[in-house]
């Protein structure tokens, strides 16, 4: 990768948007009003804006490695307290991916360092899933399940928190649950019933 390129490039796309919209950076420095936080993987090849075709300004984005949502993780909790506070999203989607290599880390035995305690959180979602995941025989079909599985687990710790069971009260919020399949380039909707799982957990959960 040529770094000079990628300030070339910069110039281009400057040029264009410019060309198109002679105010365009004016009304960008203006204020962010986005209505989605979306919670995606780092990985480099699930590029958030481009994959739902959305433009700068309407989706507030945070990436981490396996879209984990632990609740001790300072930068996650933020990120979440930011936009349903203050930025009022109406949306929070969790999106994982197939062929993801934190998941697959996860269903290795192997010490990985400093990895080992973010690596838990997917592992004790095979946990909790054990009885199901063990009777998937093929092992990919298996890894795209824990991959499901470890994104309708995010969404239930998007529920834990205070902010957001206060936003679905006030002004229904709804949390999305998706998969982004690589290998077609197809964006799928776990259809995760959020009201339903929402009542399901609030008994334990129940902040306010
Ligand atoms: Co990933």
């Amino acid at each position: 990768m040529n770094i000079k390129q990628i300030f070339k490039n910069n110039e281009n796309w400057v040029h264009s948007k410019l060309n198109h919209d002679a105010d365009y950076f004016n009304n960008l420095s203006k204020g962010q009003n986005p209505d989605i936080l979306y919670i995606g993987c780092s990985d480099s090849r699930v590029s958030a804006e481009e994959l739902m075709g959305v433009a700068p300004g309407e989706v507030f984005i945070h990436r981490n490695i396996a879209n984990m949502v632990p609740n001790t993780d300072l930068s996650a909790m933020s990120v979440i307290d930011y936009a349903v506070l203050h930025l009022k999203v109406n949306h929070v989607i969790i999106c994982g991916h197939y062929y993801c290599g934190g998941v697959k880390a996860a269903m290795e035995s192997k010490d990985l360092g400093i990895l080992n305690p973010w690596l838990r959180n997917i592992r004790d979602v095979y946990r909790m899933h054990r009885e199901e995941l063990n009777s998937i025989l093929d092992e990919d079909l298996r890894y795209n399940r824990l991959v499901e599985l470890n994104v309708q687990e995010q969404c239930i710790n998007l529920i834990k928190t205070a902010e957001v069971q206060r936003a679905f009260r006030d002004r229904g919020l709804t949390v999305h649950g998706w998969v982004f399949d690589i290998h077609s380039g197809k964006l799928i909707d776990l259809k995760i019933n959020f009201s339903e799982i929402l009542e399901n957990v609030m008994e334990i959960y129940h902040l306010d």
